[in-house]
């Protein structure tokens, strides 16, 4: 079993090395997890004037669209902990011309950062990836003001996500990927509303709400498109998928291609996700 402080290194390597298709990426990620996004906003309700913290930003959508309701003497402060991740949020927020808006590569699990120094924190699906999430709920909650309210999403259930889950589990049966241990790092790690509800209470969160959102939808044209985009966006899942040699990667997809037999559509495949999201204070 790694460590901790393996996974946290692994985590990071893949990120770095994600990060330029993540970026080329961008807007099929943001179009198809709209809204969550939208969700993740209304319930944050930034006022002018406030500080917001986006934690594992990425190419930082979500707090992007905050800073409009932050006025000039509001601020976010976009992070991540892979500098090539947070480089990608820079570029983006520069394009969007977004000025109120601070970059720092910043670890959610051990923040630099002072108490009581945020009105608001977003992560969007980061708690899931990270080792050790109560610590980095334990963070947030000290970084939070009196009052500020966190909002947060992860995935929820495999059955429910099976744009992730068909092909997690043919690498995991093949031996491409480890089975996902119980409570470590992954992307359903967090999907039981029972344990993030007690990840959350244990952080010090007084006030937990959680909801399904029927999000993200992924529609693709075929089988081809669908490893494009997961190759480019899926981290871990991406990262193991370059491993596997040429002819395994046509037997993978012939296996995807009848598991998602029940989600054509008329021009291809849309498959389903939900996410679970949740709003403490
Ligand atoms: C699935 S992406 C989500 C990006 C963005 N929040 C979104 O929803 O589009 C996960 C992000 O979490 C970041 N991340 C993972 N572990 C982290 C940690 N411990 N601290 C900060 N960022 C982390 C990765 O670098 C990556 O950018």
């Amino acid at each position: 079993m790694p460590t901790a402080e393996q996974l946290r290194i692994q985590s990071y390597e893949m990120w770095e090395t994600i990060a330029p298709s993540w970026e080329r990426r961008q807007a099929f990620v943001e179009e198809n997890a709209g809204p969550v996004r939208r969700w993740m906003l209304d319930e944050l309700a930034p006022r002018p004037g406030d500080t917001i913290l986006e934690l594992a930003a990425g190419a930082g959508h979500t707090g992007f669209e905050a800073t409009r309701l932050l006025g000039a003497d509001g601020r976010l402060i976009t992070t991540d902990f892979a500098p090539a991740m947070l480089e990608a949020a820079r570029r983006r927020g520069r394009e969007l011309g977004i000025e109120n808006v601070e970059y720092r590569v910043i670890d959610a699990e051990r923040m630099e950062l002072g108490a009581d120094s945020v009105d608001g924190v977003l992560c969007r699906y980061g708690y899931m990836l990270m080792p050790d999430p109560a610590a980095a709920l334990s963070e947030t909650r000290r970084v939070l003001r009196a009052g500020g309210r966190l909002v947060m999403a992860v995935f929820g259930p495999p059955d429910r996500n099976p744009f992730f889950a068909i092909i997690a589990m043919a690498l995991v049966q093949r031996g491409h990927m480890p089975p996902p241990a119980p409570d470590g790092p992954g992307l359903f790690s967090m999907a039981s509303e029972e344990r993030t509800t007690r990840l959350l209470e244990g952080a010090g969160f007084t006030a937990v709400r959680t909801e399904m959102v029927p999000a993200p939808r992924f529609p693709f044209r075929d089988v081809e498109e669908y490893m494009s985009l997961i190759g480019d966006t899926a981290g871990p899942i991406a990262v193991a998928l370059r491993r596997v040699p040429g002819d395994e990667r046509e037997q993978i997809m012939a296996q995807l291609e009848a598991a998602f037999a029940p989600f054509a559509t008329d021009g291809g495949y849309e498959l389903p996700g939900l996410t679970l999201a949740a709003v403490a204070s």
